[in-house]
């Protein structure tokens, strides 16, 4: 029997802006296991950023959650005190970005920021660890991490190392305080093609290795197939189809899912294109029933009135669309 790590139920999310409301997340729900590997796949815009940002508690400040429960470890995430919000950073989930620039404080050498890291994350544990220990830990999370020359790398500010060695320092990062699981929102996506084909692979060894769960968005089909266990894919602020890795590459259900994969020639590298037909709905006013409707070929009337939910179709396989129901 398999250990629910984490379950995302029925969250809704909007974005207050000037003009009102953007209702983008529309009833979210998703579940991953105890050391499972799950994509996340999606047009950009989606929303996959916004749910995984809600995990860690790190939302910009417009954001609004009106329903649903993020629960990990059968424990409410959502109504989590601030001290056991730190907690969980530090110590069961961590999150690596798109843009590792971000991530890294201009102003610290390597080594201090580590230093931060390492000392925040033993400190649950109350050992207290010397300047010495903690340098060694430093060096073999970046030695892990596959970081050449992990002494020199410490004692270097973030802008002195190139794109891909930044987003394998913030790796070596993530890995020191995410004993749990790890989300990985689109890593390597702005670095050379060939660097981003070696970041994901680093990641699935790595999590491998440790038995650590993993969330990982990319718009890299072809690693996402090699990388995971179950896919998930999302269109405007729903999850619509969930399946084992090969089930949803050879059998997708959803008319979202199959136009994805028809746009994707090859499915070896080839990424997300911008270009499917239409375009995903404006958050302000979204379509009333499955917000895929106006851009769907098989739109049927109650497709116009009714939000679909997961039906399953056995074998993990769910799909939410009218046409199976
Ligand atoms: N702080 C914000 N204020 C207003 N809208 C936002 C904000 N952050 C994201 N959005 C909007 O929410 C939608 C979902 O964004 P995001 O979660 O980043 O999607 P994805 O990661 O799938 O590309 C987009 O339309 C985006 O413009
Ligand atoms: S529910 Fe209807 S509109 Fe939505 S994807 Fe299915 S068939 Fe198309
Ligand atoms: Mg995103």
């Amino acid at each position: 029997m398999q250990e629910r790590l984490l379950e995302i139920q029925g969250l809704h999310l909007n974005y207050k802006v000037y003009e009102g409301y953007l209702k983008v997340l529309n009833g979210v729900e998703f579940n991953i296991d105890k050391g499972e590997k799950v994509g996340l796949i999606g047009e950009s815009g989606c929303g996959k950023t916004t749910t995984m940002r809600s995990i860690m508690r790190t939302l910009p400040s417009n954001a609004v959650i009106t329903a649903g429960k993020i629960l990990f470890k059968g424990k409410d995430i959502l109504t989590a005190s601030m001290d056991e919000v730190q907690s969980l950073r530090r110590n069961n989930i961590s999150m690596i970005f798109q843009d590792p620039t971000a991530a890294l404080n201009p102003v610290f050498k390597i080594e201090e920021i580590f230093s931060d890291i390492i000392r925040f994350s033993v400190r649950t544990s109350s050992k207290k660890l010397t300047k010495d220990e903690i340098k060694l830990k430093a060096v073999e999370a970046l030695k892990a991490a596959a970081l050449p020359d992990p002494e020199r790398i410490l004692q270097n500010y973030p802008i002195q190392l190139s794109g891909g060695m930044r987003q394998r320092v913030c790796i070596a990062m993530a890995l020191i305080s995410s004993n749990d699981l790890l989300i990985a929102d689109e890593p390597g996506t702005n670095l050379d093609v060939t660097i981003e084909d070696q970041i994901l692979r680093l990641l699935g060894n790595l999590v491998n290795e440790r038995g650590t769960s993993i969330i990982l968005i990319s718009h890299a089909l072809g690693a996402v197939k090699g990388l995971v266990d179950r896919v998930y894919v999302m269109y405007a602020g729903n999850m619509v189809e969930v399946a084992k890795t090969d089930d949803l590459f050879s059998d997708p259900l959803h008319p979202y899912t199959s136009n994805l994969f028809k746009t994707v020639p090859k499915l070896t590298g080839g990424g997300i294109p911008e270009a499917i037909k239409g375009r995903i709905p404006d958050y302000f006013d979204p379509p009333k029933g499955c917000r895929f409707c106006p851009r769907c070929d098989h739109a049927m009337p109650i497709c116009e009135k009714e939000t679909p939910t997961f039906k399953d179709m056995g074998d993990k396989h769910e799909v939410a669309c009218f046409l199976y129901s």
